[in-house]
């Protein structure tokens, strides 16, 4: 479900990129506090046609009863619509519609060590993660290795260097330029397999790390998680969201599988049933869409996760697969952007 929200402040924070303050009215303060990690998904209206995005919130969680701060960090990506209305029209005032914050890449503030491996605009669910630990947690511990293009082109730079300053004994922070080089931090270079494979274990110790935090383009994500199965870590421990799939670089989509010609899919959503049938081709979120504009979406590339649902009954195929964690898909969950039916019934609870 949408609210309307008013843009509160908006700040350049780099060339390309800018975070964005929603107010947030006193009687939406509890659906809209969020956990460090999570997502707001905004809808507009640019020229008549409806977009939709999901942006992480960079702000530290606020508790009860301080009212939220809802700030996400807004890079601008070619071609994209939202990111270069933000940059461009977006002004102190203006309303926009958001649903309360999402995800499942998150981490409640307890005891340990925690480290994170992000690269460009992955910073910003990182950087919600890694204040509020270190403020509310004495005993939390977190290693921020950033990888980024330049500089001049580094998001949240600012802040990042505030959470050192503050916690100098308990944050500590590596920093990789892949196009330039620095005067400390790591050579420049890109973050890949081979590299992180070497550096993570001279940088801490990897096996007593309890949580590890991936969060970026494709490739760094996926060469991360990599790494750190190479040196032992458990897969439970890896936590990732992927922002960017550049689908040159990307995992294939699966093998291409004709559906049943005439399936019938029933969902459930917001506590209410419906029967349709699946038209050629289109996923089955497009086939609620049809008859009910309140199904959750909105990347419908397989990303963001938003579209998850309980498949019931039935079996369906996923095009492709970037937010569902394996526990996730054996639980019976599925993607509805990205889900096709396989048998001549599909039921799915997006209820669950
Ligand atoms: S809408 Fe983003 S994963 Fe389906």
């Amino acid at each position: 479900m949408f609210h309307p929200l008013r843009v509160r402040a908006i700040e350049r924070i780099t060339d390309d990129a800018v975070a964005v303050t929603f107010a947030v009215p006193a009687e939406l303060r509890e659906t809209f506090r969020h956990t460090p990690g999570q997502h707001l998904n905004v809808r507009y209206t640019v020229d008549g046609e409806e977009i939709r995005r999901s942006y992480s919130i960079c702000a530290p969680a606020a508790e009860a009863p301080a009212e939220p701060v809802l700030r996400v960090g807004i890079r601008m990506v070619d071609g994209g619509a939202f990111s270069t209305y933000a940059l461009k029209e977006l002004a102190v005032g203006d309303e926009v519609q958001a649903m309360a914050p999402m995800g499942r890449f998150v981490l409640r503030p307890r005891p340990g060590l925690f480290a994170a491996v992000v690269g460009g605009s992955g910073i910003t669910p990182v950087l919600s993660i890694a204040a509020t630990l270190l403020s509310r947690e004495p005993l939390a511990r977190f290693c921020l290795i950033r990888s980024d293009r330049t500089a001049a082109s580094t998001m949240f730079l600012d802040e990042v260097a505030d959470l050192k300053d503050r916690y100098p004994d308990r944050f500590q922070l590596v920093t990789a330029l892949s196009r330039e080089e620095q005067s400390a931090g790591l050579p420049s270079g890109r973050l890949d397999r081979e590299r992180l494979t070497g550096l993570l274990p001279a940088l801490l110790p990897v096996a007593d790390v309890d949580g590890w935090f991936l969060c970026g383009p494709f490739g760094l994500v996926r060469g991360a998680e990599s790494a750190l199965r190479a040196l032992g870590v458990e897969r439970t421990r890896i936590h990732q969201e992927i922002f960017h799939v550049d689908d040159g670089s990307a995992a294939p989509a699966t093998a291409r599988v004709a559906s049943p010609s005439d399936s019938t899919l029933t969902a459930t959503l917001h506590g209410r049933s419906g029967s349709w049938p699946v038209k050629d081709a289109e996923s089955l979120l497009e086939t609620v869409l049809r008859s009910r504009s309140d199904a959750p979406y909105a990347c419908k590339g397989g990303v963001c996760g938003t579209c998850r649902a309980f498949l019931v009954s039935g079996e369906v195929r996923m095009d492709r697969n970037f937010a569902l964690e394996p526990e996730e898909t054996g639980a019976g969950f599925v993607l509805a952007c990205q889900s096709h039916p396989l048998t001549p019934e599909v039921e799915l609870d997006f209820d669950r």
